[in-house]
Parts: C-alpha cells; structure tokens; sequence
C-alpha cells in the first residue's frame, strides 16, 4: 500500500481528486468506482475545482458507485443516488446516461444484483475506486463477516454502522437496516484504488488495515493484498501508524 499523510483533510480531497484527474485525463472514458460518506466530500469538491479550472472534462467518464440503501427511492434526501448529484455529478460535465448506483428500489434483488456486475464488467470494470472506511473496517457495505463476498450483493448492516450513520436520519429506527453493496471481489477487481480517510475515529482501524492480519473480520484488510492502492490520510487517521 502507498500511504499518502496530508496535513488535513481538504489537502487529502485535493490529492485524491488529482489522482481521479491523472486518469480522466489519460483515459477520456475512464471507469471511475464513487462512494459516499464523509469521507470522500472534499475530493469530490477538488474534483468540481479542476473540473470548472478545465483541467478535467468528465463527459466520456463512466461511473459506477458502490452502494445504496435498499428501500430508498432515488429522490429520497438520504439516497446515495441524490448524494451523489448533489456532491458532485450536478457540478462537473458528466453524463447522466454514464452514472450507475445500484437501486434500492429493485424489485428483485438477487437478480439486480447479477445485472450491476454484469454492467461493470460490460464497461471492461472499474479503472479508479474511491473508499472510505467503516470504523468496523468496512468498505462499500461489506461489513465483518465469516467470509469475504464475492460480487454485488444485499447486505444487512450491523448495529455499529447503522448507528455511524444515524447522524443522516431522525432516529436510529429511520436508517435502513439493509443496503445493496459492491462485493469485496467487485472492489479488488478494481484495478487502481484510493483510500481516504480522516479524524481520530478512523485511527484505529487505519492501523488494523494497514498493519494487521488479513481477515474477513475487518473487510479492509483484504486491501493489503492489492496490487495498486493508495490510502490518503490526515494526521488524525494516520496517528496509530
Ligand atoms: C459509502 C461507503 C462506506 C463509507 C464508510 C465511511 O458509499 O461505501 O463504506 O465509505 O461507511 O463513511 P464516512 O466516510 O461517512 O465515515
């Protein structure tokens, strides 16, 4: 792993959203792989910089997104499809035809599941995935489980993270309790990967990816065997290492 320590976190957006452009750049068409979260928020606002600087046109870009609640409509406030128009895809040239989130709404999942990788696979997979990191070691919604997951699949998630994320919803009784997730296998067929990641929360679990045992008992830690991941850091997150 390449670890990248920023001096805070807007300096950390600023680096992985150069490395997003390096491969828009290279590769007009680029497969980018997007999350949510807290985490990814300042390099999708250094991504829209480069983007309105014309440093970066985005219109062949296709994009596939790791996640989504299940039982969210595309229009609900907390649905990571709206996330991500509002954090970024309203704010650079990308196409709206070329943007793919799994549906929450699908009527079945299993098969949906299916298409969404089949989708990936069409497009020749992803070239660039950003991450964030669960306090758990979860990455996408692959939370701590007997075994790694193979492909794009519904998830349903611990209590450590829906209380994570019960800061987005009235209470923790509104977090949807499951979600559809890329699999860890979906991830590391992924052929480069940024990890950012920012605070003291995610000090701990930093250092358990980074220097522990690969296990299925902390998801990210399967990163390790990756031929081309790049965490970025702040201080914060890197304080264990
Ligand atoms: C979201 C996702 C999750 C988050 C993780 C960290 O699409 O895949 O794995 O990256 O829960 O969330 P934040 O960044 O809010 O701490």
């Amino acid at each position: 792993m390449n670890i990248i320590i920023a001096k805070d976190y807007d300096t950390l957006g600023r680096i992985a959203a150069t490395r997003f452009a390096a491969q828009v750049i290279q590769k007009p068409n680029a497969v980018l792989g997007f999350a949510t979260g807290s985490s990814p928020l300042s390099t999708y606002a250094a991504m829209i910089k480069l983007y309105r600087e014309g440093i970066v046109d985005f219109s062949k870009a296709r994009t596939f997104n790791l996640d989504e609640y299940c039982g969210l409509s595309r229009d609900h406030e907390q649905s990571y499809y709206k996330f991500m128009f509002d954090n970024l895809f309203t704010h650079i040239n990308v196409d709206p035809k070329n943007v793919h989130l799994p549906d929450g709404l699908a009527k079945d999942f299993s098969a949906h599941c299916r298409e969404y990788e089949a989708e990936i696979d069409a497009a020749g997979g992803i070239d660039l995935q950003i991450l964030g990191i669960g306090t758990n070691g979860h990455i996408g919604f692959n939370e701590p489980e007997p075994a790694f997951s193979p492909i794009t699949h519904r998830v349903a998630l611990t209590e450590n993270t829906i209380r994570d994320n019960q800061r987005f919803f009235k209470s923790f009784d509104d977090v949807p309790k499951f979600a559809l997730s890329m699999g860890i296998g979906s991830i590391m067929r992924a052929r480069s990967i940024v990890l950012v990641a920012s605070g003291k929360s995610k000090a701990e679990v930093i250092k358990g990816m980074v220097k522990g045992e690969i296990t299925p008992d902390l998801p990210a830690s399967i990163l390790q065997l990756h031929c081309d991941v790049t965490v970025v850091l702040d201080s914060a997150a890197a304080s264990l290492l």
